[in-house]
């Protein structure tokens, strides 16, 4: 039988051939993306002709561009090879403009040339998306760039419609990229792979053996010179409509019908939509002490710090179990983790009164710091005794596997490549909201809690009748 030749293989249309970071001079630039653009550049994948063009409102030459660029690389001890960032400092160009001045934007279409798909990249205040977009249009640039959006998605339902109605009235659904970094993750994605690539788990991935899930999202420490921004948040729109969402998503979902990003996000939307929407009654908030003293907050600030609900989701798998949210900032550890809890057997019937109740099996997901998973067995306690001890099969995913990238990295790769699987689409953000919606109308009363604790007395009481939230021991130095 002779094989059927191939088609030859088309150059790839869908990279992007530009890159442009609005809010250049700001944080999220300093932090994240020129250390994510400078390992892709040293990786070999960031083709070193591709402009990159900076624009912000700031009096910056490109010279200070590349400075700031270099500063970043530093802080966060990045070892430069001078070859690579010498390429990459020569590819760089600054606009500077008012955001809302059309000469910026046009200034910006005559940097960019015959570029053909730019990469627009909006590390601005969500406030300035609406300008931003217009003013990319303005000079058609939406006609064929490809724009990437950081959470908060709005901030309630209806500012996050107006935002989507903004977005989608310029840019098809396929060239925006809605970026949580917690997607970026490669612990996140982990637990995709794990549910997926394990078929040991599935039988009992379901309401029939599954007791609870609970997931964690704590921080030691506080709002860290972020008060002002916080004050128009708090927790449950900061880290919960979005990373803890997406987190539960990815525990609860259905396997995809392929691997391409409709499917994939075909899932998460299901299982977004089946999240039944937060009863308040089911929900704790908390504030941590000194919280008001922070600056730029409000001295009598309602805002929550801490949050910590219960969760339904109407779905044939899991209706019935009920899933434990928590997060929080200068709690006792920082550490992000699923503990998903197994129903207990009923009963040990070799223990000496055959009365003896075993612990629960668990399966924990370390998502931060200390990256693994261990799973809580029961072995036989030594001594005469048929008494039970919990054991620990624990995988380090630093020993088992080494270096893995960073959040932003792959997710600007991915943007560069095309590839939506790792960025939210708006169904799922709107159904995220839909979830948490009650708790914005009707926040339940706030609670103080100590610094360094877990959290206020009620969170404890919200999970007591479900066997307590299993709180992970502290960080040890080496491995934060
Ligand atoms: C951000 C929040 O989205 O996520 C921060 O705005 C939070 O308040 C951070 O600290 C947590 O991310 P990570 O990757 O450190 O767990």
């Amino acid at each position: 039988m002779t094989a059927l030749p191939l088609p030859a293989e088309p150059a790839d249309p869908t990279e992007a051939d530009a890159l442009v970071l609005f809010g250049v001079t700001g944080d999220l630039a300093r932090k994240k993306l020129f250390p994510a653009v400078y390992h892709l550049a040293e990786r070999g994948d960031l083709a070193p002709e591709r402009p990159i063009v900076g624009v912000a409102s700031s009096v910056w030459t490109t010279d200070e561009l590349r400075s700031r660029a270099r500063e970043s690389l530093d802080e966060h001890h990045v070892a430069v090879d001078e070859e690579v960032f010498a390429r990459l400092a020569a590819s760089m160009s600054y606009v500077q403009g008012d955001y809302r001045s059309p000469a910026t934007y046009e200034q910006l279409a005559v940097v960019l040339g015959e570029a053909q798909l730019p990469l627009v990249y909006l590390a601005v205040p969500p406030e300035l998306f609406d300008d931003v977009v217009q003013g990319l249009r303005g000079v058609r640039l939406n006609e064929r760039a490809r724009i990437v959006v950081e959470k908060p998605f709005g901030r309630d339902l209806r500012s996050a419609r107006e935002l989507s109605a903004c977005l989608a009235d310029a840019f098809p659904e396929e060239r925006i990229y809605r970026i949580d970094h917690y997607l970026g993750k490669e612990s996140v994605e982990n637990l995709l792979v794990f549910r997926f690539g394990n078929s040991l788990l599935e039988p009992v991935w379901n309401r029939n053996y599954v007791h609870s899930v609970q997931v964690t999202l704590a921080e030691t420490f506080g709002v860290e010179g972020r008060g002002r921004f916080y004050e128009t948040v708090g927790a449950l729109r900061d880290v919960v409509q979005n990373h803890a969402l997406q987190v539960v998503t990815l525990l609860a979902m259905e396997p995809p019908a392929a691997a391409d990003a409709d499917a994939l996000l075909d899932e998460r939307a299901k299982v977004m939509k089946a999240m039944r929407p937060l009863d308040p009654a089911k929900v704790e908030r908390g504030q941590y002490l000194d919280y008001r003293h922070e600056e730029g907050v409000d001295p009598a600030s309602p805002v929550e710090t801490f949050v910590a609900m219960q969760l339904e989701i109407d779905s044939w798998r899991w209706a019935g179990v009920p899933f434990l949210v928590r997060a929080g900032k200068r709690l006792a550890a920082t550490v992000t983790e699923c503990v998903v809890t197994f129903k207990a057997p009923p009963r040990l019937l070799f223990s000496h009164d055959g009365q003896a109740q075993p612990s629960a099996n668990k399966l924990v997901f370390r998502l931060g710091g200390d990256e693994g998973v261990t799973l809580q067995l029961q072995a036989k306690a030594p001594g005469d005794d048929l008494v039970t001890r919990s054991v620990d099969l624990d995988v380090s995913f630093d020993r088992a596997l080494g270096p893995r990238q960073e959040a932003y990295e792959r997710l600007l790769f991915d943007a560069i490549e095309g590839d939506r699987r790792r960025f939210s689409r708006v169904d799922v953000v709107d159904a995220a909201w839909r979830v948490v919606q009650p708790v914005l109308d009707r926040p339940p009363p706030l609670h103080f809690y100590e610094p360094g604790t877990w959290g206020p007395q009620e969170a404890d009481e919200l999970a007591a009748p479900l066997g307590g939230w299993h709180d992970p021991p502290p960080l040890s130095d080496a491995a934060t």
